[in-house]
Formats: C-alpha cells, structure tokens, sequence
C-alpha cells in the first residue's frame, strides 16, 4: 500500500482532496498531517475520519523535528502539500505568520523528504499547491501561463511565491522529484466565511451588511473546488516532474456582478422579493495592494493531461448555497469565538 501524505487536509482544498484520495485510492493510506489553525476542521472530514485508509495526524510543518519524525517513521510515497496561510487580509495584519508556515513550513517538508528519500527518489513526488496570485495583477486583457513572470504584491501572495522558489531550487539542486500547480480562486462547501463568497452567503442568510471592496470592479477567475481536487489528482499522477501547471475554469466576474448573482439566488431560496438581498451590498475601505485582475489560461493542463472543470459557475453557486443552507451548524460554529474578533477588526477598525 503507497503511503500519501496530505498536509493541510483539514481546510477547505485539503478536506476535498483528502475525501477524493480516501474514496477513490483504495490502495493508498492517506496521512492527513495539519496543525487544525482557525482554519482547519475536523468536520471537515467526518464522511472519511472512520475509512481504514486514512490517519490524522495533528502537527504542525514548522516543527522540524515532529517532521522529521513523521518522516523517518512513514518514509511517504508522494506529499501533497496544502498546507498554507491563506487568507490575503489575514497576511495583511501579519504577515510573519505567513512566512512562518508558507516559506519555512515548506522548507521543512522539502528537507524532510530530501533526507528520507535521498538515493531513492524512483517513484517518490512531491506535490506544491500554489495559487495565480505569484503573477501579480492583470490589466483588462491576458491571462496567467506558466511562464508568466512572478510579481507578487501581498504578504499572503510572496510569501507562496517564496515557497515555490525553493519547490523549484529542491528540484534543481537536489534533484527532489517535484511537480506544482498554480490554481485560481475556489469555492463550493467547507469554505471559511472569512473569503468573498462563504462570508457573503452568511451575511446575506443573516441580513448582515455584505462588504465588497473598493468599488467592486476587481476580477477573480472562479472555479470549483472539487474541480481543483480532480485536477490534482491528475497532475499528482500524471504530471511531468519538475513541471508546473496553471489550473482555472475560464470564469471570470467582477466582484460585483458575483455579489448581485449570489443575491438573486439568496433572494429565490430564502423566499425573498426580487431585490432585497441586494440592499444589503455595503461598499467598504479597499484591500490595501488590492490586485485588480486574475485570469488563468488552463490550456497546458487541458492538452496534456485531459483535464477540465465539470461545473459552469451557477450550477456551482447554486450548490454551494443550498451547503451553507443545509448546513447551519458548521457555519455556527466556525462563525463563533475568534471569528467575531476577527470580523471587528478586519471590519470595523480597518
Ligand atoms: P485553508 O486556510 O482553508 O486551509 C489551510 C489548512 O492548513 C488548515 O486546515 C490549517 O489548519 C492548515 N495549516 C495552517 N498552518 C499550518 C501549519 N503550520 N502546520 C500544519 N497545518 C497548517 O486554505 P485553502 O483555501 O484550503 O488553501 C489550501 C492551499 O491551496 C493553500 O496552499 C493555498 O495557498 C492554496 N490555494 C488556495 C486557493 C483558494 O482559492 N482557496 C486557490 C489556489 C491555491
Ligand atoms: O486566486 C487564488 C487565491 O484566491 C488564493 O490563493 C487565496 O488563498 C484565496 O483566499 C483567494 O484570494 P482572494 O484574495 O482573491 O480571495 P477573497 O475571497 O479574499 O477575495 C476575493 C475578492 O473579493 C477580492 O477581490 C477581494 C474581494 N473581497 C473580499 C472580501 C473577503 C471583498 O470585496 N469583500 C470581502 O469582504
């Protein structure tokens, strides 16, 4: 039985990918390594927690000797490694906790499988999910490729392009085996109601103000999340070593053309007048640094390996809101104790 070391499994991405590992590799052993932040959750996972093929395990990728331990114990066929700080507005407030766990968090892992798997690297990958916001911010035309220059501009977003340097440098200096993808904004169950679309349905759900940046007009490109999973399975089995593929649904929206789609369908499953969900958009203080435009071009991924997203974006939406309406508890609890400190201040004191 392969070994598969997941890190990160208990957040939003890691939980999909960790439930399509657990469901659909029987003969892996899954090995969700996550230091359960504010982020991660156990819920999660509950659907998977009692497979015989999957193991939590609760540590964190800073502590060199807990990963190596891990290490030396398991050997690991293949990382995938989520693991990450994620929020851009949390990277704001402080930005060291993201150099902590994106840049030395990764530089920990790289090492651990360098030294265990030194002299018999046949077979072994080491998988690094990163994010389009490396490339910086596009004007009203092009896309992201793979080849696209680096040009981060957050906290959140150097400190991923750091971790891909050094992803990199492994590969040419260590000859670590190593493949990357480069992935544009997610969404669908399980998403922290600190990012645009779980916060807005929460708030819209409970006749909140809905905060949209700015004046709205900066682009995301939006794709499903059990896409992205899908397409990490893909490129973990299929990618060439060393390579990097983008990943992204072709599906860009202006915050604020998202915000009145999602009111419309606030409006019809709430059983609202047409219209009223959207008296709740409040426009707020700007993200400082605020990237104007992402735009992935997926076309190395679709040609080499066969993959493309299965949703368009409404049917997702439209899943993604009957979720969070079916699922009240979770929203409750992840919404409660330092989530409300966090919203006062991200908020409020701004
Ligand atoms: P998330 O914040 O929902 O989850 C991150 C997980 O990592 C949590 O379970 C948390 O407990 C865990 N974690 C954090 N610090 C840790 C540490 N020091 N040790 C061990 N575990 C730790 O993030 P997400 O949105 O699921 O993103 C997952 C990965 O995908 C990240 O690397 C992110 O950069 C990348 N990504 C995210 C998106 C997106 O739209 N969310 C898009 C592209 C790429
Ligand atoms: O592009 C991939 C990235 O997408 C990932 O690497 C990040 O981990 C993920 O968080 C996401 O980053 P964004 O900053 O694009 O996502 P967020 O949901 O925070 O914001 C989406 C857009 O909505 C962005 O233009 C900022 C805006 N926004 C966000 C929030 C939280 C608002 O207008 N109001 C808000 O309250």
């Amino acid at each position: 039985m392969k070994k598969i070391l997941i890190t990160g499994g208990a957040g939003f991405i890691g939980s999909h990918v960790v439930r399509l590992f657990v469901n659909q590799y029987p003969d892996y052993h899954v090995f969700n390594l996550d230091a359960l932040t504010y982020a991660g959750n156990l819920e999660n996972l509950k659907d998977v927690e009692s497979k015989s093929n999957y193991t939590f395990v609760k540590g964190d990728i800073t502590d060199e000797a807990f990963v190596n331990q891990l290490f030396a114990t398991h050997t690991f066929d293949g990382v995938i490694h989520l693991a990450a700080e994620s929020h851009v507005d949390r990277s704001i407030l402080d930005p060291l906790a993201f150099v902590k766990t994106n840049v030395i968090g990764t530089v920990t892992l790289l090492n651990a499988a360098k030294n265990t798997w030194k002299g018999a690297m046949e077979g072994k990958r080491f998988y690094h999910v990163s994010t389009d916001e490396v490339y910086g911010s596009l004007g009203d035309s092009g896309l992201f490729t793979e080849t696209t220059p680096y040009d981060p501009h957050s906290p959140y977003s150097a400190s991923k392009a750091a971790s891909d340097h050094f992803v990199r440098a492994y590969h040419d200096t260590y000859q670590l085996p190593v493949v990357l993808s480069n992935c544009s904004n997610n969404y669908g169950s399980h998403h922290f109601p600190e990012k645009l679309i779980p916060l807005a349905i929460h708030n819209m759900k409970n006749n909140k103000p809905v905060p949209v940046y700015g004046t709205g007009e900066n682009v995301r490109d939006w794709l499903f999340v059990e896409d992205h999973a899908r397409a990490i399975a893909v490129i973990f089995h299929q990618g060439k070593n060393g390579d990097t593929y983008n990943i992204g649904g072709f599906n860009e929206w202006k915050n604020i053309d998202l915000i009145h789609t999602l009111c419309k369908i606030m409006d019809r499953k709430l059983n609202r007048a047409e219209g009223e969900t959207a008296k709740l958009i409040t426009f707020v203080k700007d993200r400082a640094g605020h990237d104007l435009r992402y735009a992935i071009d997926a076309t190395k991924l679709n040609k080499e390996l066969g993959w493309s997203p299965s949703l368009q974006f409404e049917e997702g939406l439209e899943k993604t809101v009957d979720w969070y309406l079916a699922n009240e508890t979770w929203l409750a609890n992840v919404t409660s104790g330092n989530y409300q400190q966090y919203y006062q201040v991200q908020y409020t004191q701004r």
